[in-house]
């Protein structure tokens, strides 16, 4: 799968190791930034990554400091699902019954032994559609 991956100043040393833990899996990452540690806005990268997410078809990566910022920034954008995972069962469930496509981290929330596990086990799950594709169909039809 291609990913995209971005963060707010917060998120970037999480986002660092998450990309590495992807690319070891053999996924493709476009990291999109940022590179320093210099206060940024999370909707500007919110906004980068879910644009890319959509155009291509891709999964999104996301963190902040609570994953909150990011993730409310995320769900603005049209036909993105994006889920924040505190752990690999709320990981896997984005993926098996929301159809997540972007899934984010809380960096001041979960350290990164969690946040690499929760990012596996949303990688090696599937959405099972059924029931779930109708809720999945309901809830983009509020947009
Ligand atoms: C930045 O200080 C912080 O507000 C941001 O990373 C995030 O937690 C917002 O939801």
């Amino acid at each position: 799968m291609k990913w995209y991956a971005g963060s707010d100043h917060a998120g970037l040393e999480l986002r660092r190791e998450l990309v590495d833990a992807l690319r070891a899996r053999g996924e493709e990452v476009i990291d999109l930034g940022p590179e320093s540690t210099e206060s940024v806005d999370y909707p500007d990268y919110a906004k980068s990554v879910c644009a890319k997410v959509i155009e291509e078809g891709a999964l999104g990566l996301l963190i902040c400091g609570t994953g909150n910022g990011i993730a409310i920034s995320a769900n603005k954008v049209k036909g993105i699902r994006a889920a924040l995972a505190t752990d690999a069962f709320t990981a896997r469930m984005a993926r098996l019954h929301n159809d997540a496509n972007v899934i984010v981290f809380g960096a001041r929330v979960v350290g990164a032994g969690v946040a690499v596990d929760a990012l596996n086990a949303f990688c090696d799950a599937k959405f099972e559609g059924g029931r779930h594709q109708r809720r999945v169909d309901k809830m983009m039809a509020i947009e």
